[in-house]
């Protein structure tokens, strides 16, 4: 939207840091091929930051993130920060990104490519052509709810807490992002809550309910969340949007990706609220996380982090063509063979993480 672009690069931890030097690397093709030069700049955010600093996102970074069109975050966490204290684990970097910048509204497509259907852990009918967009609260229920902690018990035992707890506002503005979408893509909604067993539930089903007259184009249903869970591996393609809390997005969104072949292939977007120049506050991210297994090793797959740059120029840059070009290239790249080793067949063509980003590449400079 802007002339100038800007984007505040947290590479993270773990393989975050590889999978972006390729992000990088597209950045700069998109740059130069739409003449419109993004101005980014690169920082710390979880485990990268806490050795640094001392903690999970430092307040100048925080003040960043704010004044950057957008954020592309790699990924955060790993094994040598797993011990620290809760309130300064490298997730509590991302998620307070999340919350002060009050990006409510995470939409994590599950899309499975064809070239990657055999790749699914469920029958190739089920998911070719699988296109699914989760639509997740993100700044409320069980991961910010209050009371929460671990307090000692006057008869020698420990008690965990956190809360479920949800406002009308904040389950409003997410139906709303979802009715949205649901309206310019199928016209199909599934929310999805406890309500057999939860209040929060019950709100959820009973607000979200009320805003469907004013969606009349779109198809409104409910169900459970375990039931989502079944039905999302027994019979993916029913589903169009689902608009979901929290927690229960955390997890369907896991589910759905892996109907995909894998969850190196899937971004996300976390966006806030429209401002008077229709300007949304807005980080990007890929839905995998920081993979200490294979980091450092050359192996990780860039195109769930490549394809979150790919939903930034469209949703925080308005540049939908370079976004095409972008995908596009992905998906030749994956009809041609390419494969990194989460997503490898037999017959195919093993790469590493910089021999995919240079075929990416290289068919974004052919088809320009
Ligand atoms: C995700 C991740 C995060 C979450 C972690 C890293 C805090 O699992 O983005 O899905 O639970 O939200
Ligand atoms: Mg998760």
């Amino acid at each position: 939207m802007s002339n100038a672009p800007t984007m505040l690069i947290l590479p993270g931890d773990g393989i975050g840091a590889e999978v972006m030097v390729e992000v990088q690397r597209v950045v700069d093709w998109v740059s130069g091929a739409s003449g419109t030069p993004f101005t980014t700049e690169t920082d710390l955010v979880g485990g990268a930051a806490i050795d640094a600093h001392g903690k999970p996102l430092h307040d100048d970074t925080m003040k960043k993130a704010f004044d950057f069109d957008s954020v592309l975050l790699g990924a955060v966490g790993g094994p040598k920060w797993d011990n620290l204290d809760f309130s300064i684990k490298p997730e509590r970097g991302l998620l307070r990104l999340r919350k002060e910048m009050e990006l409510f509204a995470n939409l994590r497509p599950a899309m499975c490519f064809d070239a990657l259907a055999d790749a699914s852990s469920l029958k190739r009918e089920l998911v070719a052509g699988l296109d699914i967009m989760i639509v997740r609260e993100l700044t409320g229920g069980t991961y910010f709810g209050e009371p929460r902690g671990i307090t000692d018990l006057p008869n020698g035992e420990r008690r965990g807490v956190n809360t479920q707890v949800y406002d009308t506002h904040e389950i409003v503005r997410v139906a709303r992002a979802a009715f949205e979408l649901a309206q310019k893509r199928g016209g199909r909604l599934c929310s999805v809550e406890k309500a057999n067993v939860m209040e929060s539930g019950v709100l959820w089903r009973e607000e979200v309910t009320k805003l469907a007259s004013e969606y009349p184009d779109v198809e409104l249903s409910h169900m459970y969340a375990d039931n989502c869970a079944m039905q999302l591996v027994r019979q993916p393609k029913q589903f169009d949007v689902i608009v979901t809390d929290n927690l229960f997005g955390d997890l369907l969104s896991d589910c759905a990706a892996m109907l995909t072949g894998s969850l190196g292939m899937l971004p996300s977007a976390s966006l806030g609220a429209e401002d008077e120049n229709k300007k949304r506050k807005a980080m990007y991210e890929p839905v995998h996380g920081s993979a200490p297994d294979i980091a450092g090793q050359g192996k990780a797959n860039p195109i769930a982090c490549i394809l979150s740059y790919a939903m930034a120029l469209r949703y925080s840059y308005d540049m939908p063509d370079a976004a095409d070009a972008v995908e596009k290239a992905v998906q030749d790249v994956l009809a041609e063979g390419y494969r990194t080793g989460d997503i490898m067949q037999p017959g195919m063509k093993a790469v590493g993480t910089t021999e995919m980003g240079d075929t990416i590449i290289a068919k974004l400079k052919k088809a320009a």
